[in-house]
């Protein structure tokens, strides 16, 4: 077992340079195995997700490479549509390729993706979505039997909810439809923006990404290109938080300002200074840092889900009490509990979490309860007095590649154990 071992209460100062984007990684890596010839991806973070994703394309049969951060996808091999259970265990959003593996290869088995440590994540959006599209799905004992006669018909799909994956899954069962698809009320992300992109590139016709109505005129094929994965606007807000606590000041290079700009209010209100240029970010945080008032998870451009424990682990911290209302997952607090052990004052109430800000957090041993409920906790220890421990490091794997190593390069005292 691994866990992470820190001190905290040191001032961060330097440069870190910022990975590809985790969750334009997976959706991109599904969609290799529709295009014909050999996919090249760059800038592919190194993390368990993305081993995950590899994991089930040469399962599929593709012929996957890896150098460094680049990944080749081969799809000539391409030979089953099942995915066994093991493999779409080690991922809850495997089921992105639920829509790639079905419309490339006419049909599909994968089990029921289930739970998750956010709560139930369901996926009725998708399975209504492809259904419409013409796929016959049948759900029995935890798995799902897809099938396509012939080619997908293109349709209007009107979405209840923006869903992320859901407008994921749409896309790539659309691309290599028959006739025109148009999603209303799609996801806006700019990972959807980076699957459009790249999916253009591969032939597709995609008009509208990063807007609410998606249109998709379906091509007969797609044909393998490369693409560079845009930067992770998660990973960028985790390492403008970690200058937050500490007091200290980070360059940021490679990022996408334009994606995380929605957080700048957030950490200006709470007393940072934050400045862009081109691909570069200069946060300058205050010796104390400033409560926020409130902070609502929203569908993008809103304020990320994604970050909600980033900034909580900046509210135990603040001077004054923060407010925050998360209204994307249904049990999105889990850290809450691990973070008062070091001392926040936190209290939770169904989808609202009041944090009372202290002077001081107190390092003890923590455990990660979910992948940015784990950055929230590295972020504390950064903030508290005396040794924290962290273990449950698989859920850190998924989202960040070698966190330890980039935060002491730049001044924290944190290393990873084996043990
Ligand atoms: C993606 C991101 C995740 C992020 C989330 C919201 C990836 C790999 N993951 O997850 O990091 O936190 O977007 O920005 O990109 N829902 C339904 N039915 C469905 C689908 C979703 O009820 O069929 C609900 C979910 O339970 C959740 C909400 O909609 O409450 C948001 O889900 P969604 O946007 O689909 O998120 P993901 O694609 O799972």
């Amino acid at each position: 077992m691994s866990k992470i071992v820190m001190e905290g209460c040191r001032r961060l100062s330097g440069t870190v340079t910022i990975h590809g984007a985790k969750n334009s990684a997976l959706p991109l890596l599904s969609a290799a195995l529709m295009a014909d010839g050999v996919t090249e991806l760059q800038n592919c973070p190194g993390l368990s997700d993305v081993e995950a994703c590899v994991a089930i394309l040469r399962h599929l049969g593709c012929r996957v490479e890896r150098e460094g951060h680049r990944i080749l996808v081969d799809n000539s091999g391409l030979c089953t549509s099942d995915v066994p259970d093991e493999l779409m265990r080690e991922m809850r959003s495997s089921i992105v390729f639920l829509g790639a593996i079905a419309s490339k290869t006419g049909r599909a088995v994968l089990s029921f993706p289930g739970g998750c440590e956010l709560g139930p994540r369901p996926i009725d959006l998708h399975l209504s979505a492809l259904r419409q599209l013409g796929m016959v799905i049948e759900e029995e004992r935890g798995k799902l039997r897809c099938r396509v006669r012939g080619r997908l018909k293109g349709c209007q799909i009107p979405l209840a909810f923006p869903s992320v994956g859901a407008t994921e899954n749409i896309l790539l069962a659309a691309a290599t439809a028959e006739g025109t698809t148009t999603i209303l009320n799609a996801a806006r992300e700019p990972e959807i923006q980076d699957l459009c992109s790249f999916l253009n590139s591969c032939g597709a016709k995609i008009t509208g990404a990063g807007e609410g109505t998606i249109t998709v005129q379906g091509v007969e094929r797609l044909t393998a290109c490369c693409h560079r994965v845009i930067p992770d606007r998660i990973e960028t807000a985790t390492y403008m938080a970690a200058a937050a606590v500490t007091g200290g000041s980070l360059v940021l290079k490679g990022v996408e300002p334009s994606h995380v700009a929605t957080l700048f209010p957030v950490f200006e209100e709470m007393g940072c200074n934050v400045a862009v240029w081109q691909n570069e970010l200069l946060i300058t945080a205050p010796t104390r840092l400033r409560r926020v008032k409130s902070v609502r998870t929203m569908p993008y451009p809103g304020f990320p889900t994604d970050a909600q424990a980033l900034i909580m682990a900046m509210a135990c911290v603040a001077d004054g009490t923060s407010v925050f209302i998360e209204n994307i997952f249904e049990n999105r607090y889990k850290h809450a509990g691990e973070l008062m052990r070091l001392g926040a004052k936190i209290k939770v109430e169904g989808r609202v979490a009041v944090v009372e800000g202290v002077p001081v957090l107190s390092g003890a041993p923590v455990e990660c309860t979910d992948l940015r409920g784990g950055a929230a906790l590295v972020l504390a220890g950064l903030a508290a007095e005396g040794e924290t421990t962290i273990t449950a490091l698989h859920h850190l794997e998924r989202g960040y590649e070698s966190i330890e190593d980039s935060l002491a390069a730049v001044g924290a005292q944190i290393r990873r154990v084996e043990e």
